[in-house]
């Protein structure tokens, strides 16, 4: 179904008002399945169930001067198309605002943007029928969808488990001979990963991160609370805490899943806090640098995994630049390190200190492995939240204007407790799934993060989009993509739509009207 919205425009030309028809300046496409919405909260959620799932309008051949918009909004808009023609110079119509493109210093690329494979995302996913569990994953992994290529998998349990449990519960056993794979690995989270592999074209980079070593190889002899491995770095304990990660990589690739990366420990500095309430392991910077140096980084060298890169940190915003400091200012260690992980919930710490990160090591990536909304909140799942998607926008926006390759958001689905979580740590997700009546519901951070993945692809070139003489209003970021197109996003967190003018110097002068509330991709040929 296609059809062309008149606009009708008034221009006020000095004293003289003159009405200027413009039937062919846009078109409102929507060739696709349209949001099944309900209302809930402030906005809506979009319903899926074993017949119906709405899906993301195709991007249409752009021709040169013309521009693609999709829009998303509070108001129940979710991946609106409109198109529109690029105008060749600035008219006396062009409004004040007038954001333009420097192509001539582009930055860091894309890597990637997804969600995490979590026990409790698999269970949630099993709780569906099979019609049903394939729409959630299409959403997810298709063109139809957000075209995610990024993912997150625990190693072994986390929170997001019915249960604390390892790969290899056996006390003493420094040689892992009794290392297996879960049965939440087999059941919940390896089939699952699959699909996606499969929807993807094995376009799906994943990293697995590990929360807790087996209780036996800890001071603590606890998976939780305040303790490290026995020893020190180079010692019998930290070298089979680096094989237990060799036996992952090998026995997840035994299930044709090749791992991209790995993180070092998830959250780090959780392991040091008394009566940390779930999985957790403390190292410092120090430890972590010669765990990769002695144990880690020599470990996936000899067992043929040298390519998949080593993630440091994982952990919040607040921990830079001092960690990788320590970790990368020394040669041997870096050497084995591709990139630092970054949590958002520490995001209040200035965005400066990535720059001051990102200048200091130029050669490692940024890129966010974990968020969510609703931890320690009320309620911890809110159905149809727009301000929850808005803190993603404005939070992943942010993080690209300072040098971040790409942004990971936690469990893929959560039922509507916000759970399973076996200590009760409950969170919001973008797919919330209703298991007693066979459907699920896509939140507004659903779209939201779609706004990203779907059209900042992996090696899209971050450039610069300056507001010429006017203070900063809208959430902005601008990429190039491999292909030469323009991506733009822009979120207006105000309460009134703001019109503005996008100026590429290549092509010309994009007009819009970013809706009160909303987020828009604008892309067009450059
Ligand atoms: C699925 O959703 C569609 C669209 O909302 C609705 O028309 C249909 O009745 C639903 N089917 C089932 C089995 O609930
Ligand atoms: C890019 O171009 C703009 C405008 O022509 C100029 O002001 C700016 O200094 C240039 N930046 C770089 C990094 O060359
Ligand atoms: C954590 O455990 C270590 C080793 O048992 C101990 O030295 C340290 O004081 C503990 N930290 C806190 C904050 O209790
Ligand atoms: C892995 O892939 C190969 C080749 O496509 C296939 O024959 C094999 O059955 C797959 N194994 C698993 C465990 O999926
Ligand atoms: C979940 O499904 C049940 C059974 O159909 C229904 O009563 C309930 O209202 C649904 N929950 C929400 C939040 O829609």
């Amino acid at each position: 179904m296609e059809y062309l919205k008149t606009g009708v425009l008034l221009i006020l030309f000095g004293l003289e008002p003159l009405l200027i028809l413009t039937s062919l300046c846009t078109s409102v496409t929507s060739a696709s399945q349209p949001c099944a919405a309900k209302h809930f909260g402030d906005s809506v959620v979009c319903v899926c169930n074993s017949t119906y799932c709405d899906t993301v309008p195709p991007v249409p051949k752009l021709s040169p001067g013309m521009f693609a918009v999709y829009t998303s909004s509070q108001a129940g808009d979710r991946f609106q198309l409109t198109t529109g023609k690029v105008r060749d110079s600035r008219s006396s119509a062009s409004c004040d605002l007038v954001y333009e493109l420097r192509m001539n210093n582009t930055r860091q690329s894309i890597i990637g943007f997804g969600g995490a494979f979590t026990d409790a995302a698999g269970i949630n996913i099993a709780s569906l029928p099979l019609a049903v569990q394939d729409k959630l994953l299409e959403s997810y992994f298709t063109s139809e969808g957000l075209e995610y290529n990024f993912g997150r998998i625990p190693m072994a349990s986390c929170d997001f488990s019915t249960h604390a449990y390892s790969y290899d519960d056996v006390d003493g056993d420094l040689e892992l001979s009794h290392f297996a794979l879960a049965m939440e690995d087999n059941k919940f989270k390896i089939p699952y990963i699959q699909q996606a592999l499969k929807l993807t074209n094995n376009k799906l980079r994943l990293f697995a991160s590990p929360w807790s070593a087996p209780a036996w190889m800890k001071t603590n002899k606890n998976m939780k609370g305040n303790g490290t491995l026995i020893g020190h770095p180079g010692g019998q304990y930290y070298k089979t805490w680096a094989n237990y990660f060799v036996r992952f990589l090998q026995e997840y690739s035994k299930h044709n899943i090749s791992l991209w990366g790995v993180t070092t420990e998830n959250e780090p500095t959780a392991g040091f806090v008394p009566n940390y309430g779930f999985q957790c392991m403390g190292f410092t910077a120090e430890m972590q640098r010669d765990f990769v140096k002695m144990d880690l980084g020599p470990a996936m060298h000899k067992n043929g995994f040298q390519n998949v890169k080593i993630m440091i940190m994982d952990d919040q915003r607040n921990s830079l630049p001092h960690w990788p400091s320590v970790v990368l200012k020394d040669p041997e260690a870096a050497k084995y390190v591709s990139g630092i992980a970054v949590h958002w919930y520490g995001d209040r710490t200035p965005l400066s200190v990535l720059d001051t990160t990102h200048d200091l090591f130029p050669d490692y990536f940024l890129q966010y492995t974990e968020a969510c909304n609703g931890a320690g909140a009320s309620p911890h799942v809110a159905l149809g939240d727009w301000g929850r998607g808005e803190r993603y926008a404005t939070d992943i926006i942010d993080n690209l204007n300072h040098w971040v390759t790409g942004w990971t958001d936690w469990n893929i689905a959560l039922d509507l407790e916000g759970g399973p979580n076996w200590v009760k740590n409950f969170v919001d997700s973008p797919i919330i799934v209703n298991a007693s009546s066979a459907e699920f519901y896509k939140q507004p951070m659903f779209y939201i993060l779609g706004h990203f993945s779907k059209f900042l692809v992996p090696g899209s070139k971050y450039m610069d989009l300056i507001p010429l003489g006017f203070k900063l209003t809208l959430y902005h970021v601008a990429f190039v993509r491999p292909d030469g197109s323009i991506a733009v996003i822009l979120c207006n967190i105000a309460e009134s739509p703001a019109k503005l003018s996008l100026h590429d110097p290549a092509v010309g002068y994009i007009d819009l009207t970013v809706p009160a509330k909303s987020i828009q991709t604008v892309l067009w040929t450059s």
